[in-house]
């Protein structure tokens, strides 16, 4: 079988892809032959050595895969083989086939694609984290997403329609204009536009309940100014020390220089929240568990449908990963292992 390597850090051209011997599940574990696996931000950031908690170089990174059990340890009786399934890889997904604890794999419910399912867990599972879960999102609160044509933007513009938020303000670059409007978000150009003035403009002067900021530094800072008394910050990602697909030092010196201390008076006397939130580290696994049943409930409820941008040959991961460094994608971009 064939997987992807990450060798070293480094650009795209670093990328490779390598023949190796088909895995054999363990005691407890189950062999997935992968047919669609998510790209996110995160392995772009993991590819120039950016990502703190991944493993040493080389891996093969993929956190989220759909496809088929081909073969089960031993101890294994919630599945057999032919089940359709969502692997949580975490690391590893980029791969023909890989093996990982049954825990970690959830059978598909019959209706769902494995397009819908390998578009999922990241994205709308980090959202749903957020607003539902720390954020108790509650009918007619407003919110603040950047990125917002991305796949985490287009699934916090859904997860808000569902929940009856009365404005979504999502910043993007112009050219993600009609996409960012026709998910019913108020487009902010992120390069033209303050974000801050329009959140407050739109609220009459208060700001909007929740901010998610997946960029930090100094925008950080500004997210929390766009949120009302009683409002919730959520800090998600570093977007911000990312510039092209090679390492920038001076971007990432750039960030962590701007970003912001916060006063813990201030945010008691006007009663905001900052969460910090990665859910690649979560504690307690079974709340992952139940972001995904509640998802799957609402995808069969039409609730949320994922938007793919599109669908690449993995042996297309550096154009793939290309396409997303050049900004030009709206929804979730996937690779096809099939
Ligand atoms: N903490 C967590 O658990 C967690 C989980 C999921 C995602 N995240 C974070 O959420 C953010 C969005 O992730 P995603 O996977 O859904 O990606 P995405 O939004 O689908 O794609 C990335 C988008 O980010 C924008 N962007 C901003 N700075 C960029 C840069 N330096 N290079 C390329 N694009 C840049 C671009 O859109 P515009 O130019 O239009 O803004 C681009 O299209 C990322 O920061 C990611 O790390 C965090």
């Amino acid at each position: 079988m064939r997987k992807i390597v990450y060798p070293r850090a480094g650009g795209v051209e670093t990328i490779q892809i390598v023949d190796s011997l088909n895995p054999i599940p363990g005691p407890g574990e189950v062999c997935v032959r992968v047919n669609k696996a998510g790209v996110n931000f995160a392995e772009l950031m993991m590819r120039q050595g950016l990502y703190g908690s991944s493993p040493k170089f080389p891996f093969t990174p993929g956190y989220e895969a759909s496809g088929e059990i081909i073969s089960i340890g031993e101890g294994v009786d919630s599945f057999k083989e032919g089940d359709r399934v969502l692997a949580m890889t975490g690391f590893g997904g980029w791969a023909e086939e890989v093996v990982l604890d049954e825990g970690r794999v959830f059978l598909l419910p019959d209706g769902v694609s494995f397009e819908q399912a390998a578009a999922i867990p990241v994205t709308y599972g980090t959202a749903f984290h957020m607003l539902v879960h720390l954020g108790n999102l509650a009918k007619e609160d407003t919110v603040l997403i950047h990125h917002a044509a991305g796949g985490v933007g287009t699934a916090v513009s859904q997860i808000c329609d569902s929940y009856g938020a009365s404005l979504v303000v999502g910043t993007a670059s112009s050219p993600k204009k009609d996409f960012v409007e026709s998910m019913g978000m108020r487009f902010v150009d992120r390069d033209a536009e303050d974000f801050v003035e329009v959140c407050k403009d739109m609220t009459d002067g208060k700001g909007v309940h929740h901010a998610i900021d997946p960029v930090g530094g100094r925008h950080l800072m500004r997210s929390l100014k766009a949120t009302r008394r009683g409002g919730k910050l959520y800090y998600f990602g570093a977007s911000g020390a990312v510039k092209g697909q090679k390492r920038s030092r001076t971007s990432e010196l750039r960030m962590w220089w701007g970003m912001p201390r916060f006063d813990p008076i201030k945010l008691m006397t006007s009663n905001k929240a900052v969460f910090g939130v990665h859910m690649g580290l979560l504690e307690d696994p079974s709340i992952f568990r139940g972001h995904l049943d509640a998802l799957s409930t609402m995808l069969e409820e039409g609730k949320i449908n994922p938007v793919i941008d599109s669908i690449w040959r993995f042996e297309q991961v550096s154009e793939a990963q290309m396409h997303m460094h050049d900004r030009k994608n709206k929804g979730k971009i996937l690779l096809d292992f099939s």
